[in-house]
């Protein structure tokens, strides 16, 4: 090792690793962490390529990640804390305490397709089923609905399945409805609710408790105000 680096150990046990999720939610969480006390100024700079980001006065590193690696860099420990959707961390279904519902993200994961499809469905059909949520997927038609169908994995742009014939359904999040809208598809069944969620790694929640629940408190309070104040 080369020896201006410090054993990861030593980092690990002194800082507190927070994964965030690329883009807007990152957004969204830190402007809460902030608002709880807990700053980054070095994640404000959007030019830059970094991928980890320290406040050495908190003790405090940051770091950045697609939405599905969250869980698994809390899982394995690489992160103490992570903050993603609820939608990636039912797929993932990684080893890891969810602690806390940070109530924004909100979308409803959902069964989309053409009108026409309406009638499958009701009819428990062998239909097509094209999703980035597999497991979601399967877990709804299969043992909520007890209907058989043939999952297909795709990682994006999910809502052309049925417009090129891929698929008959997609099963995906839908937030303003606008890209139903623009492809002619519909909602046709509700799945769940969707909303970013705190986890964290399970030995983490031991050996640093203190800290933890520090921040889940802290971070638990600017939730239930701002919640407060939506409501008057
Ligand atoms: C998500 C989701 C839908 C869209 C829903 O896609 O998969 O496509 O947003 O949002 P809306 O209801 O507000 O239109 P994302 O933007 O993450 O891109 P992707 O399809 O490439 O995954």
């Amino acid at each position: 090792m080369n020896n201006t680096m410090q054993p990861l150990s030593g980092d690990r046990s002194q800082y507190l690793t927070i994964a965030l999720t690329k883009g807007r939610l990152a957004d969204q969480t830190m402007a809460l962490l902030e608002k709880a006390g807990y700053y980054c100024e070095e994640l404000g700079n959007k030019k830059s390529r970094k991928l980890i980001f320290t406040n050495e006065e908190q003790k405090l590193r940051f770091f950045l990640s697609k939405g599905p690696d969250v869980p698994t860099y809390v899982e394995y420990g690489a992160a103490d804390i992570g903050v993603t959707g609820s939608d990636i961390i039912i797929e993932e279904n990684r080893r890891v305490y969810e602690v806390l519902d940070m109530e924004f993200g909100r979308c409803t994961m959902c069964v989309a397709g053409p009108e026409s499809a309406r009638e499958l469905l009701q009819h428990h059909e062998r239909i097509r089923v094209a999703s980035k949520y597999p497991n979601i997927a399967r877990d709804y038609f299969y043992n909520r609905k007890h209907q058989t169908v043939d999952i297909i994995k795709l990682n994006g742009s999910v809502e052309l399945g049925p417009i090129v014939e891929l698929a008959d359904v997609i099963v995906d999040i839908v937030e303003t409805g606008s890209t139903l809208k623009a492809n002619r598809l519909k909602v046709l069944e509700e799945v769940c609710p969707i909303s970013a969620r705190m986890i964290v790694n399970q030995v983490s929640m031991t050996m640093k408790a203190q800290r933890i629940r520090e921040v889940i408190s802290r971070v638990r309070e600017v939730v239930n105000s701002e919640k407060q104040e939506n409501q008057q």
